[in-house]
């Protein structure tokens, strides 16, 4: 069924790739694309037809409430706009009432319980390749049989993960499956200069996937824009007066990592130093780090701040009666990765924004072995024989992302 008159009623001009997924009437549909492809907007209209049909049942899921808010606002902008006072809207969980018996919920798949309960029938599974495949299989599935309700599922995709195995479900000739695969660039509404700057500033996998909609695969290394040759310096120093910032990843049987690292006069970011050890006392690494820092401060630099691990109050704390002040890292593993690999990317002027002195031999040979594995769950993950000095890396990197005037942000250390 295409219900153009429907789309005509909304105002709604769907463009080819949303037209292809209106157009099926597959019971299961899944839509796998790039970022502001349309995902949304598409899957909400798809739905508007069950809403509008009398009464019926639907909910918006995804990893959280937060997740289901785009769905949620198109559906409920498009009925309070058009039927005012037929429509009641309550908080918590977020949902919508129509005075001809439509039911809209919002839930959140990271607490499965809640999904228990009714028939439902209709399904968004909002940002699918982020909520775990239990939730789906074991709570949601069985919500549809009763009603022979219907799937959507709108995702950027995450790796070869269980989104994977649904998608090619719809390209086979399983009925009642159908699935659509579109770029970014496949919404008209998206300016071309955008995408291109997007593929400039991002690694190649992560924009195939984020902007191409393309299923990446998770095996290799994980910092793989790293080459020695690039990234690797011997005798790099600050530049006169820098400021001297440090990231530390605790650890007593396993090694504990410190990094020292500057900033050069093109903002480039330079890991200087480090401390690495395992079997030392905490007060005997605050005697190593007060003393290299006092090295740079002879030397007419300024000691900034440092971040550490954030699970480790106790140890943060012991270092600060050493004389050792440190914030709490950032500490959100996929999302730092990430801001780590762009610094490694080459900027402008063909040199990559991270350069490491040859003499982090820990950091390094930690770079080297750092993979991605995958789950039994299907999800992807970092993996190495050892992260310390990476995690101090890493929470160095996303510190040092965030837009604060460092050298005037004094009362924050
Ligand atoms: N057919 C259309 N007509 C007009 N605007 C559209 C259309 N499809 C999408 N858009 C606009 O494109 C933008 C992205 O849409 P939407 O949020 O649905 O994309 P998405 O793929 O879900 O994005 P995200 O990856 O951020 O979740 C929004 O501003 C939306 O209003
Ligand atoms: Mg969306």
């Amino acid at each position: 069924m295409i219900p153009h008159d429907l789309f005509d009623l909304l105002d709604y001009h769907p463009h080819m790739g949303q037209l292809a997924f209106h157009d099926s009437d597959a019971r299961f549909k899944v839509l796998i694309a790039g970022a502001r492809f349309g995902k949304s907007l598409a899957a909400a209209r798809d739905v508007m037809r069950d809403i509008l049909s009398g009464e019926s049942r639907g909910w918006l899921v995804a990893p959280t409430y937060e997740l289901t808010r785009p769905e949620f606002r198109y559906i409920r902008d498009d009925l309070l706009s058009r039927f005012h006072g037929n429509v009641a809207e309550s908080g918590y969980p977020p949902s919508l009432n129509t005075s001809w018996g439509a039911e809209i919920t919002c839930l959140s798949a990271h607490t499965p319980q809640g999904l228990l309960g009714d028939e439902i029938d209709w399904l968004v599974l909002c940002e699918a390749a982020h909520i775990q495949r239990d939730a789906f299989e074991r709570f949601l599935r069985a919500r549809l049989a009763t009603r022979t309700g219907r799937l959507i599922v709108p995702t950027t995709p995450h790796g070869h993960n269980w989104i994977h195995e649904l998608y090619q479900r719809g390209l086979s000739s399983n009925p009642g499956w159908r699935s659509f695969q579109y770029a970014t660039w496949d919404n008209p509404g998206i300016a071309p200069a955008e995408i291109e700057s997007a593929r400039r500033d991002l690694p190649d996998d992560t924009f195939d996937e984020q902007y191409g909609g393309a299923f990446t695969s998770p095996a290799g290394r994980v910092y793989r824009e790293y080459q020695r040759g690039l990234h690797v310096v011997e005798h790099l120093a600050p530049p006169d007066g820098a400021l001297i910032f440090k990231a530390i990843d605790f650890g007593y049987n396993s090694p504990f990592a410190c990094l020292w690292g500057a900033f050069d006069r093109d903002g480039r970011l330079l890991i200087l130093r480090e401390h690495y050890r395992n079997n030392l006392a905490l007060s005997l690494h605050a005697e190593v780090i007060r003393a290299v820092d006092a090295e740079y401060e002879d030397a007419g630099c300024e000691i900034g701040p440092g971040f550490a691990d954030p699970s480790g109050a106790l140890e943060r704390k012991t270092l600060r009666d050493e004389g050792v002040h440190t914030l709490p890292a950032d500490n959100r593993v996929s999302g730092g990765i990430e801001i780590v690999r762009r610094r490694l990317l080459k900027a402008g002027d063909g040199r990559p924004r991270l350069l490491i002195d040859a003499g982090c031999t820990n950091l390094l040979r930690e770079i080297d072995g750092y993979c991605w594995t995958e789950t039994s769950k299907g999800d992807r993950l970092p993996h190495g024989a050892e992260d310390h000095a990476l995690d101090a890396l890493r929470y160095l990197c996303v510190a040092l992302a965030r837009k604060v005037d460092w050298k005037n942000a004094g009362t924050l250390w």
